[in-house]
């Protein structure tokens, strides 16, 4: 079977800036736009124009800097919105249009107060006017994944015949279960005339934390797309974390489902983001998390300074970490007391690693962690005794 491409659609700079806090000014934008589009995202998603003219100044100037991806701009279903988003991606090399309309039994009754029949016309107008635009134009059907999948096929199919390109099955609230996603885009797969001319995109929130799950169900199912942010950041608990889509597709290869983004460069474009954004990242986040290459109980170190894969299933280097962290606490061993000693010049022999060792408890058990400082010292009363041999 041959590999499949998986298109990353990257959201940082639209769902992921929305977000209080993460504010970011015209420059900060353009940056982030750079290494995106360096890194190998597929779509660059900069914004929502007609939200704000700093908006619409920041899209139309990431669509004159962007080289290889397709920039992309949000808009309502409606025509102001539409006109003002053409006007600011005029200058991208391959612009797209992002249009849509919420289609669960909620939004249309509270949201919009319309009919169901009423919600698929808006819908296929919007596409049908975006396409005067632009070539390629991008539906959401926000709230899809509490819509009623067979109302979903009927807006999807109406859609597609007004010119989608891309069909958007948003995970909006962050409702579904990971089986049930990935059916819902199996259904639409079935029973959506002319849906193998466009290409099926998972967008999905991590209000119950199984968006990167939901997603990765979603293109086991068909999907071929995946709108994600950088560390997750988006509306309320996030979106779909990027590094964490594209390193599950680059470590599960039977998938046969692949990405074009530079593995390498993930963690530097995670602390460029954090850093912009002055959005901290939990410590125990997967790929990118201050410790999710450390290790730090005694059986785990052992292990790993054994062999890394006993317990790490990435290599660190390919994500641009440089190494595994072993860090010292109470929990630590002798292998790891000896492993981080030799990394700062310490070769210790059988007995004068018994004799650090129980020094180095004493430290560990008034401390967090036991660092690098404290193993000089620790040594120091070692050479004491017995003359430690420099590594
Ligand atoms: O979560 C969502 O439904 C969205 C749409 C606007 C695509 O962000
Ligand atoms: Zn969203």
């Amino acid at each position: 079977m041959p590999n499949d491409k998986v298109q990353i659609f990257d959201t940082t700079l639209r769902d992921g800036e929305q977000v209080p806090g993460c504010k970011l000014d015209a420059k900060q934008k353009l940056i982030i736009a750079e290494r995106l589009d360096f890194i190998g995202v597929d779509i660059i998603e900069a914004g929502f124009p007609v939200s704000s003219p700093g908006d619409f100044t920041s899209v139309s100037q990431i669509a004159k800097i962007v080289k290889n991806a397709t920039v992309c701009g949000l808009t309502r279903a409606v025509e102001k919105d539409i006109e003002v988003a053409a006007e600011a991606l005029k200058f991208a090399k391959t612009p797209r249009i992002h249009t849509g309309i919420g289609t669960s039994d909620s939004h249309i009754k509270y949201k919009f107060n319309a009919s169901k029949d009423e919600v698929i016309e808006r819908a296929k107008n919007a596409v049908a006017y975006a396409k005067k635009y632009v070539e390629d134009v991008e539906f959401y059907a926000e709230d899809a994944g509490r819509t009623d999948n067979a109302f979903l096929a009927k807006v999807c199919e109406a859609v597609i015949q007004s010119g989608a390109t891309v069909l958007n099955i948003p995970d909006t609230t962050g409702y579904c279960l990971p089986e049930e996603y990935g059916k819902k885009i199996k259904y639409l797969k079935e029973n959506v005339k002319g849906i193998d001319k466009v290409t099926i995109s998972c967008h999905c929130h991590n209000d119950l934390g199984l968006a990167t799950a939901n997603s990765i169900a979603g293109v086991m199912h068909g999907a071929r797309q995946i709108e994600c942010t950088i560390n997750g950041i988006g509306e309320r608990a996030g979106n779909t974390a990027l590094e964490e889509v594209v390193m599950i597709l680059k470590q599960h290869p039977y998938l046969n489902l692949q990405t074009d983004i530079n593995t390498k460069l993930l963690y530097d474009t995670s602390i460029m983001v954090r850093e912009k954004m002055g959005m901290l990242v939990q410590p125990n986040k997967a790929i990118v998390g201050a410790n999710a290459f450390a290790h730090s109980s005694g059986i785990h170190q052992d292990g790993v300074i054994k062999n890394r894969e006993t317990y790490e299933i990435i290599n660190p280097e390919d994500v641009g970490v440089t190494e595994s962290a072993i860090v010292l606490t109470a929990r630590s061993g002798r292998a790891a007391l000896a492993y981080r000693a030799k990394k700062i010049g310490y070769e210790l022999t059988k007995l004068q690693l018994d004799a650090a060792y129980r020094t180095f408890l004493q430290f560990a058990d008034k401390q967090k962690e036991v660092i690098d400082e404290d193993l000089h010292v620790i040594m120091k009363k070692v050479n004491k005794i017995s003359k430690i041999a420099i590594a």
